[in-house]
């Protein structure tokens, strides 16, 4: 015995290096962009899956095989992180459908979110969470939208020391958050935080990410492409020739600019389509922007 105890990451590489996934093999050639969480190193993959809507579903047969092929290409390229919340209607249970049909929940991180006030709301809404998504453990319990935050850490906090959650953290989606969830950080050391930064929205940049990187706490983030607006801004444009060193479409370049941040530990675009799931996983592959191309991309975004 080694006395190394390994992660379900950890697992799923060496079992993909075995071939006892086939479908969802990970291959050295071909290994994803990937950041390590802080408070533990376990490392992240860099592209993500947001469930927001587009997996608010019902579980029939035919209406689970779309979310289902969504989270095996996510987990066929070596993505893990599917974010969800029991906001989200009927994403939950559409996960815990996807499990049930076969794709491997050890090859998942599983992020949702409390979205409730009072404690014994908090731990019952918890409870439903864990069943509907077919698991004992949540990778990560977010507070959504830093409701309720100081009833709800505790308790994810208890959670964690029984093992029934991996990681806690603090979300919100607008700017208007940011001295809220400072003060929030500050107070309560979450190991993630999830916020809303993309080249539409790219005020995170000025304290929470800074913030969040001198914490050492792993950042998520959301609206990637500020809902779909990012992609009507450029609609009828070509992608300039200077990005093709680095993208090969827009949601590539909207992408690589977030996960080329050194805070940003993986983003989690929501995608109802497959060849956009494609598209996205592209991203987490190849070169990324250095700083002066981050520049350039910011200014041909403010010319448009
Ligand atoms: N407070 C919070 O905690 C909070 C708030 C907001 C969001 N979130 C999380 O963040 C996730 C992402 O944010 P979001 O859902 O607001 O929006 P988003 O990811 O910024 O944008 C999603 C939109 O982009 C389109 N899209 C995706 N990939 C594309 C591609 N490659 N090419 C062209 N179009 C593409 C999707 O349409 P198709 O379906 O046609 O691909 C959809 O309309 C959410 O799903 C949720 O998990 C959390």
């Amino acid at each position: 015995m080694s006395g190394h105890v390994w992660t379900r990451r950890e697992a799923m590489l060496a079992a993909g290096a075995l071939g006892l996934f086939p479908r969802f093999g990970l291959t050295a050639e071909r290994k994803m962009t990937s950041r390590p969480i802080p408070s533990t190193g376990e490392e992240l993959p860099a592209i993500g899956l947001g469930t927001y809507s587009v997996f608010d579903v019902s579980s029939t047969a035919e209406d689970i095989a779309m979310p289902q092929e969504i989270v095996d290409l996510l987990l066929g390229e070596g993505g893990s992180v599917i974010d969800t919340s029991p906001m989200y209607n009927r994403s939950e249970k559409v996960i815990g459908n996807v499990v049930d049909a076969g794709s491997p929940r050890e090859a998942m991180f599983i992020a949702t979110k409390v979205w409730t006030n009072g404690r014994d709301a908090g731990i019952e809404q918890m409870n439903r969470s864990a069943q509907l998504m077919n698991t004992d453990v949540i990778d990560l319990m977010q507070v959504h939208n830093l409701r309720d935050t100081d009833v709800h850490m505790k308790t994810i906090r208890d959670w964690q020391q029984n093992g029934r959650i991996r990681y806690n953290g603090l979300t919100h989606y607008t700017k208007s958050a940011f001295n809220r969830l400072e003060s929030a950080m500050k107070q309560h050391k979450p190991d993630f935080i999830q916020i809303n930064y993309s080249l539409g929205e790219p005020e995170a940049d000025e304290r929470i990410l800074p913030l969040a990187h001198d914490m050492g706490i792993a950042v998520l983030i959301n609206r990637p492409y500020q809902s779909g607006r990012l992609f009507r801004a450029v609609s009828g444009e070509s992608l300039p020739e200077w990005a093709t060193e680095f993208a090969a479409s827009w949601g590539q370049f909207f992408l690589k600019f977030i996960i080329s941040h050194p805070a940003v530990t993986c983003v989690i675009p929501a995608t109802s389509k497959p060849h956009h799931m494609r598209d996205n996983l592209e991203a987490g592959f190849g070169p990324l922007p250095d700083d002066a191309m981050r520049q350039r991309m910011i200014a041909y975004m403010a010319s448009l």
